[in-house]
């Protein structure tokens, strides 16, 4: 699969547009506080410059990355914590920064590590949406940028096989392309 292949579910001009708006929400919804965000890697990495270029109040920032057993154990939903944040969360008002909420084990993971840490506050944040998908059905998103239909996405972080992540757009492959032509 090349580039060419993929076509265009949200332009970067309504990437842009939206991701200005969530930041504009949250500088209402914290004002006066530290907004700790915390961006799950690699995928929410552009959202999260963008959104934090948008946020007026005081912005710190840290990192860390999990992975789940996609294919070995589909409907388990085991979640690995693969490199940890480098700071307590002890009195933080701490937002989670997502690229994407799926079946809603990763947040949901991450809502319980995170919870355990006495943090002043915890919201969660998603650039998309997959409704269609959920299984964890108890995890309240506070931010959500775009609710997409069930189609596998790439682009503005997300990835296919680590390819794609480049991409300034999100897009999505047309499975029947190739017999189309
Ligand atoms: P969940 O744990 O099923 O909610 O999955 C969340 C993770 O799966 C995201 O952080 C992504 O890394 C990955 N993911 C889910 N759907 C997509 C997609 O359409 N494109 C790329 N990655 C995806
Ligand atoms: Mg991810």
């Amino acid at each position: 699969m090349d580039f060419n292949t993929v076509h265009t579910l949200i332009s970067e001009e309504e990437l842009y547009q939206r991701i200005k708006e969530l930041g504009e929400q949250i500088s209402r919804d914290y004002e006066g506080k530290v907004v700790h965000l915390v961006g799950i890697l690699k995928g929410s990495v552009f959202f999260l410059c963008e959104l934090a270029k948008h946020i007026t109040c005081q912005v710190t920032m840290d990192f860390m990355s999990v992975s789940s057993y996609q294919n070995a154990t589909k409907s388990s939903g085991v979640v690995r914590l693969v490199k940890d944040l480098d700071e307590p969360l002890e009195g933080k008002d701490v937002l989670v920064v997502e690229d994407i909420i799926d079946s809603g084990h990763t947040l949901s993971y991450l809502l319980e590590l995170l919870g355990r840490r006495n943090p002043n506050s915890l919201k969660l944040s998603t650039l998309l949406d997959k409704p269609d998908r959920r299984v964890v059905e108890n995890v309240n998103v506070d931010y959500v940028g775009f609710v997409i239909p069930d189609e596998f996405v790439v682009g503005f972080g997300l990835d296919f096989q680590q390819e794609y992540r480049n991409l300034p757009y999100i897009g999505y492959f047309k499975a029947d392309e190739e017999q189309a032509e």
